[in-house]
C-alpha cells in the first residue's frame, strides 16, 4: 500500500509486482484551493486529515485486498509541504505498525520518475526531465536507486510559470491544462525570451518569462489592445518547450543514456511530449503515462518496489522532510 499527500491530492494505492496498479485512487483537492489561486497549505492538510482514511477504504475496495495481503507500506516523506506529507507519514506509520509490516520511505521525486516503470522496466543509465508545480530537474541516474540533479530551475518551476500566466489570461487554478490546450489553436507570434538557453550549464530560468508575458498583457490593456490569448498561450509554450528541450538534448550528449524518462505534472503537457518524440532520436524516450503525470501514490509504489528490494526501511520515528533531497 502506497500513500502520497505531498501537496493538494490524498492519493492511496495498491500495486504489484512494482508495475501493475490494482487500485490508485486520487483525491483531488483543486477545487478548495481554486478561489485562493494556488495551493493554500493549512487548507491542504485539512483535507488530507478528511480523506485519507477514506482512500484507504476505496483504495482496498477496488483492489479487493484485505491488510493481510498486503506486503509493505510506502509513504511520500517529501520533498512538500510539511503539513500536508505529514498526514500521509502518520497514516502510513499507523498501518505499518499496526500490520507489522515493512515501512518504506520515498522520495517524491522519485516517485515522479518511477511512474515510467508503468510503461516500461526503466534501464540504466537512465536520464530524466522532471517537470512539475514545484521542480524542474534534469535527474541522472546511473543505476537503479541512484540520483543526481544535474541541472533545476533557478527561480520557478515551469508548472508554477504556467499557473502564474494563465492567472493573467483569467484561467483558474491549475492552469496548465488549459493554456496547453490553447497553444494548441495559436501561433509563437510574441517571440518571448529563452532564458539561459545558450548557458553552459543544465539549469533553467522561467521567470523572466513569465514577467515578460504579464509585461505584455498589460502593456496592451494600458493601450487598449487586443491580444490574441491563443496567440499568447502558444508564444509562452514554445519558449517553455524551447529551453526544456534544448538542455536535455545538451545534457544527453555529455550523458550518454539507455532512456530519457519525462516525468511530473507538466510531463502531460502536449506541446513537451511532441517536441520530445520529434527530438530524441539518440535514445529511447519513456514519457509517463498522461494519467501517472500528476501527483498519485501508484507511482509512490513504484518507487518503493526499488527499495523494498534493497530493505531501505523506516521505523516509526519517520518525519515529514519538506525539503528533503537525493
Ligand atoms: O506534479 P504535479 O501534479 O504537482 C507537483 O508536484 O507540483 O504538477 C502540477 C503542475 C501544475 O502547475 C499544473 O498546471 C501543471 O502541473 N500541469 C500542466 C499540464 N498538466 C498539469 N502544465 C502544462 N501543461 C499541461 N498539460
Ligand atoms: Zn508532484
Amino acid at each position: 500500500m502506497s500513500f502520497e499527500s505531498s501537496c493538494d491530492e490524498t492519493s492511496v494505492a495498491i500495486i504489484e509486482d512494482g508495475n501493475k496498479i490494482l487500485s490508485n485512487i486520487v483525491a483531488t483537492q483543486i477545487n478548495s484551493h481554486k478561489r485562493f489561486g494556488g495551493v493554500v497549505p493549512e487548507v491542504a492538510s485539512r483535507h488530507h486529515i478528511e480523506e485519507i482514511t477514506i482512500c484507504i477504504g476505496d483504495a482496498m475496495k477496488k483492489a479487493n485486498v484485505t491488510y493481510d495481503d498486503l506486503t509493505a507500506v510506502a509513504v511520500t516523506y517529501g520533498p512538500g509541504l510539511v503539513g500536508a506529507l505529514l498526514i500521509g507519514v502518520t497514516a502510513a506509520k499507523a498501518v505499518a505498525w499496526a500490520h507489522n509490516l515493512p515501512l518504506i520511505p520515498v522520495n517524491h521525486i522519485a516517485g515522479h520518475i518511477s511512474a515510467a516503470a508503468f510503461v516500461k522496466p526503466i534501464e540504466y543509465p537512465a536520464l530524466a526531465l522532471v517537470v512539475s508545480g514545484g521542480h524542474t530537474e534534469l535527474v541522472l541516474m546511473p543505476e537503479e536507486g541512484e540520483f543526481k540533479i544535474i541541472g533545476e530551475t533557478r527561480d520557478d518551476a515551469a508548472g508554477e510559470a504556467y499557473d502564474k500566466v494563465g492567472r493573467v489570461l483569467g484561467l483558474s487554478y491549475p492552469a496548465g491544462p488549459v493554456v496547453d490546450e490553447m497553444a494548441a489553436d495559436g501561433k509563437d507570434t510574441f517571440n518571448f525570451p529563452r532564458a539561459m538557453e545558450k548557458d553552459d550549464n543544465y539549469d533553467f530560468s522561467f521567470s523572466g518569462l513569465k514577467s515578460a508575458f504579464i509585461n505584455t498583457v498589460h502593456h496592451a490593456d494600458q493601450v487598449n489592445e487586443t491580444l490574441d490569448k491563443n496567440d499568447l498561450a502558444a508564444s509562452f509554450q514554445s519558449a517553455v518547450v524551447d529551453v526544456l528541450v534544448d538542455k536535455t538534448l545538451k545534457a544527453l550528449k555529455e550523458f550518454p543514456v539507455k532512456q530519457l524518462i519525462l516525468a511530473g505534472g507538466v510531463a502531460a503537457n502536449k506541446g513537451l511530449r511532441n517536441a520530445l518524440e520529434n527530438s530524441i532520436k539518440q535514445t529511447e524516450l519513456v514519457k509517463a503515462p498522461i494519467k501517472l503525470c500528476g501527483d498519485n501514490a501508484a507511482m509512490i509504489g513504484a518507487a518503493a518496489y526499488v527499495l523494498n528490494k534493497k530493505h531501505k526501511y523506516a521505523g516509526t520515528e519517520l518525519n515529514a522532510d519538506p525539503s528533503l533531497e537525493f
